[in-house]
């Protein structure tokens, strides 16, 4: 058993992450702004965005690894310039505080928007599936501060890798357990609005996972740190994609510009085939086992239609 600390324990990919760790015998802390009810870690309840917070509660906890999630999390949400500032600088006060304790291990979450699709200038993809080897053209605030952090990670790698190992992973877009129920996913709209209208998908490749899927994700690098290439970014994501129409159709039709590469049909846009090679893990969750599908209204066979039609 390891003493981890997760920041942003309490949001929408933390509440997992932390069920996954706790659930695998790991003792969690997490460092939050906010608290929520039944979450298996203690709740240290912190900003820290405030000078010295981070230092004093790694201080405390002195955790073997850390996990950091908390950002701001959503594009566009906040004016560009305080997402840019808060992202990297949380980023870089938690790894400082990492090093202070001489945590061994810190896993920092970026995101597939480094990419750059969905850019008002164009933007066409290299090739498919994409790997994290493909160019990465971040075009607003939110997915430069996650290209600075990869970033960071990287230099972290080579100023601290004889102390310290440390990776990032771009989760797609995340879905929690109850959003498969029906609850609001992260930018408005229910999965099965999402599945119903596919435009509203498409402006992300139609990537997404499962929360407890990128927990699973998050427990193997933790417990493989030592072993894996120091400083390495990890896409993660579904092994299919959020959309019910064959991937190349939905491509050509909503993205065009991706739409001319070939892609397998049931597949996804991102590959996470480096976290299964080097990690082994696999997605398990799709929203084809996940969903909840709505009850399909009784036939109604023993009616005529003008009853059907009054009732
Ligand atoms: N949700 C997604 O689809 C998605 C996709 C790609 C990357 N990510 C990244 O994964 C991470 C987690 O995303 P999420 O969807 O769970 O976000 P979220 O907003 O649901 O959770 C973030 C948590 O961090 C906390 N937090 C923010 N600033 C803080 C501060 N200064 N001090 C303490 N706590 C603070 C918030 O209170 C919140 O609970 C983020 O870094 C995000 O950029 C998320």
């Amino acid at each position: 058993m390891s003493r981890i600390i997760v920041t942003g324990g309490s949001g929408r990919l933390g509440r997992s992450v932390v069920a996954v760790l706790a659930e695998a015998g790991h003792e969690v802390f997490s460092l939050d702004r906010t608290r929520v009810e039944g979450l298996p870690a203690e709740q240290i309840v912190v900003d820290l965005s405030e000078e010295g917070a981070a230092a004093a509660c790694f201080e405390r906890v002195r955790p073997d690894g850390v996990v950091h999630l908390a950002a701001v999390a959503v594009p566009f949400s906040e004016p560009d310039r305080a997402t840019f500032a808060t992202n990297t600088d949380l980023a870089w006060t938690v790894l400082e505080a990492s090093l202070a304790v001489g945590a061994a291990s810190l896993l920092i979450a970026s995101s597939p928007t480094v990419i750059g699709y969905g850019s008002p200038s164009g933007w066409e993809p290299a090739y498919l599936p994409i790997d994290e080897r493909h160019p990465r053209a971040p075009w607003n605030s939110y997915a430069l501060s996650k290209l600075a952090v990869e970033e960071l990670v990287a230099m972290a790698a080579r100023r601290d890798g004889d102390r310290l190992r440390v990776g990032a992973f771009r989760p797609c877009y995340v879905i929690a357990p109850e959003e498969w129920e029906g609850a609001e996913t992260q930018q408005g709209h229910t999965v099965r609005q999402r599945l119903d209208d596919p435009a509203l998908s498409a402006v992300a490749l139609f990537n997404y996972v499962d929360a407890r899927d990128a927990g699973d994700f998050v427990r193997l690098w933790l417990e493989q740190a030592a072993t894996l290439p120091n400083g390495t970014t990890f896409f993660v994501g579904a092994h299919d994609s959020l959309v019910t129409a064959p991937l190349p159709d939905a491509l050509a039709q909503h993205v065009p510009a991706a739409g001319g590469h070939a892609i397998a049909a049931d597949g996804a846009v991102f590959s996470s085939h480096l976290a299964e090679e080097l990690l082994g893990w696999r997605p398990r969750r799709s929203w084809r086992t996940e969903l909840r599908m709505p009850e399909q209204p009784a036939a109604p066979s023993s009616r005529t239609i003008s009853e059907v039609e009054l009732a």
